[in-house]
């Protein structure tokens, strides 16, 4: 058995996490569950947006799986993502993107997976003015960084059997840093040979993105350029409600939907727990747990399908809990 930090979150996220925790006890996850608090439910009860005993779960279980947080607005609060990913040095943020049945979307046959860098970049947070009318943001990319990310990317393209590797740059333009990633992340594919990879330019990707998605199976690329292509992706498959996500560390691994708290419709019944039970799907994926995985994935397609089942967000008629109840049957015994 291995220890999961459970953070149930703010609006919603109880509610989805619950019938989350439901589905993966169906299968019988080899987890044991401990459950933290983080977000506004945290900062009313214990004082703080995200408490130490919930940092220190996570340093022990070194696994968490994270409903939607509220930030609230004013009093200097700094966002509990931001604070995780540095605590635990998440450095890829990976996020699986794929169209599903009953899912309005712009593309079908979408099925792709994009690696962000998480630490580097432009976002690194490298800013001064240099006078009163001048600022400058410094774009720090490291070897150290991209290798990382690079591996990361390439291992996760050989375990899922995604023969595709996109590196997407602009090292047209910016010859030394976007260079340096480019070079570190094609050295390293060169110790993949049974993975294809093509570099492409971020303009470009945007292009290929929207017209043509099934050319691709997994994209590695920088902090900035991710940041903009993994909502563009999502947009794609029917927006930020349905996809999943995941910051993933050398030693601590979070796993959580990408929507907010959606207060709402808290406390309804109403809310699709769809992106938070993908999120649990790489999580089972991620310890090994792959037939768990593919078993869940396969039941939550079946049951999207169904309009009978499906969440009122997706033009069905199910509640979060009959829609988990239908994919509960489909999972069988
Ligand atoms: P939101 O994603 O919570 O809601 C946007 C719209 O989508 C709402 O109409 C909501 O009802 C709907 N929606 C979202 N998730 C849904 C689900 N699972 N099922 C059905 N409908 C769903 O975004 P919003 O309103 O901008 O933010 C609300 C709060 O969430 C804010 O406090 C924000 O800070 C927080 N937030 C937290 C995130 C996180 O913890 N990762 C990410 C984004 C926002
Ligand atoms: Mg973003």
């Amino acid at each position: 058995m291995m220890k999961l930090t459970v953070i149930p979150g703010d609006g919603i996220g109880p509610e989805i996490m619950a019938q989350v925790v439901r589905v993966l006890k169906h299968v019988h996850a080899p987890f044991e569950y401990e459950e933290h608090q983080a977000g506004e439910v945290a900062l009313n009860s214990l004082g703080e947006l995200l408490p130490q005993t919930t940092i220190d779960s996570i340093n022990k279980t070194k696994l968490a799986i994270k409903g939607p947080t509220t930030t609230p607005v004013g009093g200097g609060h700094k966002s509990i993502n931001v604070t995780m990913r540095q605590k635990f040095d998440l450095y890829a943020n990976v996020r699986p993107v794929r169209s599903l049945p009953g899912v309005q979307c712009v593309c079908s046959d979408v099925d792709l997976t994009i690696v962000r860098e998480n630490t580097e970049d432009l976002y690194a947070g490298i800013e001064r003015m240099v006078d009163e009318d001048t600022a400058e943001s410094i774009k720090r990319i490291t070897r150290k960084g991209s290798e990382r990310i690079a591996r990361y990317a390439y291992d996760l393209a050989q375990k899922t059997g995604k023969p595709r590797m996109a590196i997407v740059h602009k090292a047209n333009i910016m010859k030394l840093s976007d260079g340096l990633f480019l070079k570190v992340a094609q050295e390293v594919g060169w110790q993949y040979p049974e993975i294809t990879t093509k570099d492409v330019i971020v303009d470009n990707a945007c292009m290929q993105l929207v017209t043509k998605p099934q050319q691709f199976d997994v994209i590695v690329t920088e902090n900035l350029y991710g940041d903009i292509l993994s909502d563009l992706c999502a947009g794609l498959v029917g927006g930020l409600g349905v996809v999943p996500g995941a910051n993933i560390g050398a030693n601590h691994a979070i796993f959580e939907a990408v929507h907010g708290s959606a207060p709402d419709i808290a406390g309804q019944n109403k809310a699709n727990p769809t992106a938070l039970l993908q999120s649990a799907v790489m999580m089972l994926q991620h310890v090994g747990e792959n037939a768990k995985a593919d078993a869940i994935m396969k039941a939550l397609i079946a049951a999207l399908s169904d309009v009978n089942a499906r969440t009122g967000d997706l033009g069905g008629k199910g509640t979060t809990v009959s829609f988990t109840d239908a994919i509960i049957q489909r999972l069988g015994h």
